[in-house]
């Protein structure tokens, strides 16, 4: 393992057990993430995807398999160190947006920051230079189910940024949004990862998926396609020229 590798996920499996039967949600998955990548993860409905990305944001454990986050088996954390991990160092973007209605855009992205006791006014600022970010500014007062989808989404990436977390895990950030604004969104994403984050995507849209630098294909909770994103290596390596 480099010292340039963030993830490593080591013949992961996870099995749900209900009382009438056993799911194989993942299946002996394998694969190593190095920090600044930007990785799709494809796949049908009902292939793994957000039961891996649940793993890889250290809100649920595998059946059985290990987790190395920055050298580190997951495993061996205590809660208190799990939350301070999900906390600093991830940043996660759900399908649903998770925010909460009633409460400003403001007060939404700023959230983060009161778990981790940053002084109020240091709290204002960076949320509102995030919203800003993402195009923001001038609905920093309003609720966040008096805004649009594509607005929440934006809400929910800047909520995701704010402690600037070396990982960005996205669940289908695209998923609700008209393409348009998945666009802007894929804007974002590409700014933040040339900044040096590593991001990390699940989608199940080739348009969106292209925008990153490799793609993992994943069937019936196994990995059957790692490959390198060619389209867009070879345009950077174009603009690099
Ligand atoms: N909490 C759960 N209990 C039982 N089965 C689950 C649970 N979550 C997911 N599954 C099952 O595990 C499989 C993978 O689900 P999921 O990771 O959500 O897939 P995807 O995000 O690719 O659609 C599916 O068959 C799903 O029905
Ligand atoms: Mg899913």
């Amino acid at each position: 393992m480099t010292t340039d590798t963030t993830i490593q996920i080591n013949h992961i499996s996870k099995i749900y057990k209900t009382e009438a039967m056993e799911t194989v949600a993942l299946d002996n998955v394998s694969f190593a993430v190095n920090k600044g990548e930007f990785l799709a993860i494809m796949g049908p409905s009902g292939s793994g995807k957000s039961t891996l990305m649940h793993i890889l944001g250290a809100l649920d454990t595998p059946t059985s398999g290990t987790y190395i986050l920055d050298g580190e088996n997951v495993e061996n954390l205590t809660d208190d160190q799990l939350a301070d991990i999900r906390n600093r160092k991830i940043g996660f973007i759900f399908q649903a947006f998770n925010l909460l209605p009633r409460t400003t855009v403001l007060k939404n992205v700023m959230l983060p920051m009161r778990y981790a006791e940053i002084p109020l006014e240091k709290r204002e600022d960076t949320a509102k230079k995030y919203l800003e970010m993402v195009g923001l500014g001038h609905r920093m007062y309003h609720t966040s189910n008096q805004i649009s989808g594509g607005q929440q989404q934006r809400v929910a990436i800047a909520r995701a940024l704010v402690m600037n977390p070396a990982i960005l895990l996205a669940d289908e950030p695209t998923g609700n949004i008209a393409s348009a604004q998945a666009e802007e969104v894929m804007a974002i994403f590409q700014d933040i990862n040339s900044q040096g984050h590593t991001i990390i995507m699940i989608t199940h849209e080739p348009d969106i998926a292209s925008h990153a630098k490799r793609i993992i294909h994943v069937k019936d909770g196994k990995i059957i396609k790692d490959e390198k994103n060619r389209q867009k290596l070879a345009k950077h390596n174009k603009n690099i020229e």
